[in-house]
């Protein structure tokens, strides 16, 4: 059976770009926030339309998956003329096929509110980044204070019903369940304690 969120993202495809278009400019500034510090062999987990992929800096090369075929097409046509592409595929996060230590630097975003199970996947990145690799995320989570905390936790049935998104997200505490030591988890507050950048050393 397909996820909620793969249903979703299948059948909005050709929407998605659209509707993000209110927020565009805010967004590619937290993007390119977000991928300047990308380096050498960068994975991209969850890339979508492949809205990131001319803000890399250059000379990385780069590898896209995202586990919806149709996100894919799109993505597929925006990397057209762009030389830093190395592939994109069809692949889940959970799964990804690669080997231990494969990357210098895996990318994702606006991502871990949707991927079923966030924990195995962020161990997923964490066992193809290299030893000492980065890990970039730009990821909506759940609000630690008190009120708006307990409004998410509400509305979530509602917002992941009608989009497959989970707005409540322990990002943080989920990456150290992962795995990844605490001490080399930057967490900038990008929009309230909202909308966060990670930046994750990988040892
Ligand atoms: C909100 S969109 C973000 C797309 C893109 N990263 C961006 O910033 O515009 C979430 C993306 O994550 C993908 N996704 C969700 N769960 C996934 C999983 N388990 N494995 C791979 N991709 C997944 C969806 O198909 C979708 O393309």
């Amino acid at each position: 059976m397909k996820s909620k969120n793969k249903q979703y993202y299948d059948q909005n495809a050709a929407l998605y770009d659209k509707l993000l278009a209110p927020v565009d400019g805010t967004l590619t500034k937290w993007r390119k926030e977000l991928v300047k510090d990308a380096f050498g062999k960068t994975l991209e987990v969850g890339i979508g339309t492949g809205k990131n992929i001319r803000h890399y800096p250059p000379g990385i090369t780069l590898t896209g998956i995202d586990s919806s075929e149709k996100m894919l097409k799109y993505a597929h046509r925006r990397a057209n003329g762009y030389t830093h592409i190395d592939r994109i595929v069809k692949m889940n996060a959970e799964e990804l096929i690669f080997p231990d230590n494969t990357f210098d630097t895996v990318v994702a975003s606006c991502v871990f509110c949707s991927v079923s199970d966030p924990i195995k996947g962020f161990q997923e990145i964490k066992r193809v980044c290299k030893q000492n690799g980065t890990i970039l995320l730009l990821e909506h989570v759940r609000s630690q204070k008190k009120i708006q905390g307990i409004i998410m936790d509400f509305l979530n049935p509602i917002s992941y019903g009608l989009y497959g998104d989970n707005i409540n997200r322990k990002t943080y505490d989920n990456l150290v369940v992962a795995g990844f030591d605490p001490s080399q988890i930057e967490a900038v507050n990008i929009w309230s304690d909202i909308w966060q950048i990670f930046r994750i050393k990988n040892n």
